[in-house]
């Protein structure tokens, strides 16, 4: 394994950051990889349009719970804006590499971040969608 991982992504694994529920998320977003049946829950807090706090649970391979930990670290503190600039590639990054064959693990948390930004908008934020 410690060839295959770097040893960030065995950090990560072993030791996840952020993970367990939030009492007072208010927006909590699921994804899932139906290729594997892999799945993800993110609890968060945002608040004018911050991340303030943010956990997660995860049924899922050791690259999807390495993952899901730095991306909850990589968008702690930030702004939904730079939320959605974040994608598989610069999770993988933050890691300092997947394997290839592992790169759909990381899309499983970007798309979950995405989706909670678009949920926090369409909800509690009360803006309407773009269309199209
Ligand atoms: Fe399912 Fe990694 S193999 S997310």
């Amino acid at each position: 394994m410690s060839d295959y991982y770097t040893a960030k992504v065995i950090d990560h694994f072993n030791n996840p950051r952020n993970i367990g529920s939030l009492e007072d998320a208010n927006v909590v977003v699921q994804a899932g990889d139906p290729g594997c049946g892999d799945a993800l829950v993110f609890f968060i807090k945002i608040e004018d349009d911050i991340i303030h706090d943010i956990k997660f649970l995860i049924k899922g391979c050791g690259a999807a719970i390495a993952t899901s930990s730095i991306a909850t670290e990589l968008v702690m503190g930030k702004t939904l804006e730079e939320v959605l600039t974040l994608d598989d590639n610069k999770i993988a990054a933050a890691l300092d590499g997947l394997p290839e064959e592992k790169m759909h693990c990381s899309n499983m948390a970007a798309s979950a971040l995405h989706a909670a930004v678009h949920q926090y908008r369409a909800t509690i934020a009360g803006e309407t969608p773009p269309i199209g």
